[in-house]
């Protein structure tokens, strides 16, 4: 344990004096990247059935698909192995404090994770779930912990004037609340896609500048400039703690591993093997590491894209609660795939 102490110590120092230069988001456990590794098929997994968590959100519950192997992988990092999760390890070390999600639907999906996966390792222990005005929080009074979802596809600012939905890419108003939190886990992109009736704004603006439309990638790393300048100037890091989600891939296209562009997700039986994966690096993904390593404040980025897009099978396709009208092979069923980011997002907490 001393030894580990003093490496992470070690380990801080090192990223301080790099800052300008790496991303700090590798979360090493002894030297070991635990976002490198492969799926291993392992029996005692998932750590919880989806009936055992009452709140989850039909569209996460994957309970009518006709193979269910995808239930029982388990994250293998090459160098080492991850903790196995505790639920009341978690809750011990987060005594008095609140850990904020802050996000689209895929912060929804990981903080859905996190509740069950909590309060199933826990069931005897009282919550408190609410959701209201965006904003849902789960709370374990025995322990004065809250996990807080807030709904926010951008991060940056939309204000309805005159001419209609402004989305500001340099303004940041929304965030005012983020600074009573003690760990924030941010994550943005599946919306900066959207347009026609999916996209919520009308115009873009940045400083004086107002344009009907921009480039998707290019809006994108402005708003993740004016959100890194943010946490520069606002987080103070012996209180905070920053994570960012990485880019959740998804499985519409079977052109990624190497089979026609007309296979998705649908019928996936099992992972994809690592070698297998043909797409390349996420060009969202890269915005966002460029992004990072241009920060003064430590980040961790939870580097999930990779280890996620080796999970075709893993989504909840038409077998959601919701019935079969859509093919989603954007979110992931729970249990499933983001229990292993959140596994990842313990480990980080427990080993610095
Ligand atoms: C994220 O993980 C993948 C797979 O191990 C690796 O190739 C990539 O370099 C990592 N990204 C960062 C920023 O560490
Ligand atoms: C954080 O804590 C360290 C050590 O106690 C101290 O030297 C440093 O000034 C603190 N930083 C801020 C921003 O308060
Ligand atoms: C699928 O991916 C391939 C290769 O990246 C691309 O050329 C093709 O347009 C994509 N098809 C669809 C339907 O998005």
């Amino acid at each position: 344990m001393g030894c580990f102490a003093i490496f992470g110590v070690l380990l801080l120092c090192f990223l301080f004096e790099t800052h300008h230069k790496t991303v700090r988001g590798n979360i090493e456990n002894r030297g070991c990247d635990l976002f490198d590794g492969r799926w291993v098929f392992d029996d005692s997994y998932p750590l919880y059935e989806s009936s055992e968590c009452p709140f989850l959100e039909n569209e996460f519950v994957c309970l009518h698909r006709p193979h269910n192997f995808y239930l029982n992988y388990r994250w293998q990092p090459n160098g080492c192995n991850l903790p196995r999760f505790n639920g009341e390890d978690l809750l011990t070390r987060l005594k008095g404090k609140s850990l904020l999600f802050v996000g689209d639907s895929f912060s929804l999906n990981q903080w859905q994770s996190l509740t069950c996966m909590i309060h199933t390792s826990l069931p005897h222990t009282k919550y408190i779930s609410i959701t209201k005005e965006g904003l849902s929080t789960f709370t374990f009074p025995s322990y004065d912990v809250k996990l807080i979802f807030s709904r926010n596809a951008f991060l940056v600012d939309i204000v309805s004037e005159r001419i209609g939905r402004v989305l500001k890419l340099d303004s940041m108003e929304v965030g005012k609340f983020w600074k009573e939190s003690d760990i924030l886990i941010f994550n943005s992109w599946h919306w900066w896609l959207h347009t026609g009736k999916k996209q919520p704004w009308d115009f873009v603006k940045e400083g004086k500048h107002i344009y009907r439309d921009l480039d998707r990638l290019v809006m994108y790393e402005e708003a993740l400039k004016t959100w890194a300048q943010w946490i520069d100037e606002n987080v103070d890091p012996n209180k905070t703690k920053v994570f960012f989600q990485g880019i959740s891939p998804d499985h519409k296209n079977g052109s990624k591993w190497g089979k026609p562009e007309s296979i998705t997700c649908k019928g996936q039986k099992f992972p994809i093997s690592e070698s297998k994966y043909q797409g390349d690096p996420h060009p969202a993904e890269l915005k966002l590491e460029g992004v990072l390593r241009d920060m003064l404040k430590p980040v961790y980025l939870l580097n999930i894209t990779s280890l996620s897009q080796m999970r075709k099978d893993a989504h909840p396709s038409i077998y959601t609660g919701h019935g079969g009208h859509t093919n989603d092979c954007s979110h992931w069923c729970l249990p499933g795939v983001p229990d292993t980011w959140n596994m990842l997002l313990y480990a980080s907490l427990v080993q610095t």
